[in-house]
């Protein structure tokens, strides 16, 4: 998907039970490190990370976050520096990993073609399930962030209602050249979803290669992938916010912009014309080593956007 991360704040996955306050509940987990790794029933990986301030009679928000193909818990970890206590004081921050389905070489996520039945949803369901079980949670402050891929199931699957549309295509696959309008032509439906203020941010460089600003016919799979903007756009329809959008130029970029629709319910960062298919960031990290550096830390901003977000207010 062509997003490098989109955050959303999730209506769905929590089916689970009530969260598990008490002064006398032990953390199954070390504080402010990433625990060993755990496992679902179902024999699915994920890690979590306990911030020092975390009290077992304090409901704490919980971020779920997503590598992207090819990736790993660690290198995600690693990449969005949210187990950093300067920029994560008091966020349950869970880490997922991704399978390797038949017939593919890499980590992917339901959203990638080919990996239909990974049942990232159930996954991401269950462990939603198991942490609120085990941890003192406020499941109205349940968010997601991911990683390019990551991003995209983040984005068009989590956000638009895990159970109900699953099988859509976020770009409109079978489409010759000659038909890819990314600006106008690629619908990008959110069938499943009844919500009409779900939040959202994204990111995007203007030299992303792998998933282009402006879109692109890809031959590889003869499909038309969005335009950024226009994806977002569809994000503004769906909640209602035309004719809110505000734009505020980030210093230090070339170019860069970030656009706000009413209250940042929905935001578009676009991150500049040199930054990459990377997670933007002023210092190196595993995407951006050779490549221009962002003039911001996306961390940052999700940190400072989250806390807006509760469900119902
Ligand atoms: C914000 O910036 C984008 C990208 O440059 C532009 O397309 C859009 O019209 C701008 N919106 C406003 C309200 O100025
Ligand atoms: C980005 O984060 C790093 C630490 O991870 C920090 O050194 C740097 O100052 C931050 N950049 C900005 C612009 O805040």
């Amino acid at each position: 998907m062509h997003i490098t991360t989109a955050l959303t704040l999730l209506s769905t996955a929590a089916t689970a039970c009530a969260a598990n306050c008490s002064p006398n509940s032990k953390s199954p987990f070390p504080l402010g490190e990433l625990s060993k790794d755990q496992h679902t029933s179902k024999g699915r990986r994920y890690r979590v990370h306990l911030p020092k301030a975390y009290d077992p009679t304090k409901p704490a928000p919980l971020i779920l976050s997503y590598h992207g193909a090819h990736g790993t818990i660690e290198k995600q970890a690693a990449l969005d520096g949210l187990t950093d206590s300067g920029r994560n004081r008091d966020h349950v921050v869970v880490y997922l990993q991704a399978l390797v389905p038949e017939g593919s070489d890499k980590t992917e996520w339901e959203v990638a073609p080919g990996a239909e039945n990974t049942d990232d949803v159930g996954f991401t369901a269950d462990v939603v399930a198991a942490i609120e079980d085990k941890l003192c949670i406020d499941s109205r402050r349940v968010y997601a962030t991911g990683k390019s891929q990551g991003g995209g199931f983040v984005g068009q699957v989590l956000a638009c209602d895990a159970k109900l549309s699953k099988t859509f295509a976020a770009f409109a696959p079978d489409t010759p050249k000659s038909k890819c309008e990314p600006e106008t032509q690629v619908a990008i439906p959110c069938a499943g979803t009844k919500r009409k203020d779900t939040p959202i941010m994204a990111f995007h460089g203007g030299a992303d290669e792998t998933i282009p600003y402006r879109g692109t016919w890809r031959k590889k799979t003869n499909s038309c992938l969005p335009d950024i903007r226009h994806w977002a756009r569809q994000w503004v329809v769906r909640d209602g916010l035309q004719g809110t959008e505000t734009n505020t130029t980030i210093a230090g970029s070339k170019h860069g912009v970030r656009s706000a629709w009413r209250d940042e319910r929905v935001v578009l960062v676009y991150d500049g014309d040199e930054v990459a298919h990377d997670w933007p960031s002023t210092g190196e990290n595993s995407d951006n080593n050779g490549h221009a550096h962002a003039a911001f830390n996306a961390s940052d901003d999700i940190m400072k956007w989250f806390p807006k977000w509760k469900l119902d207010n």
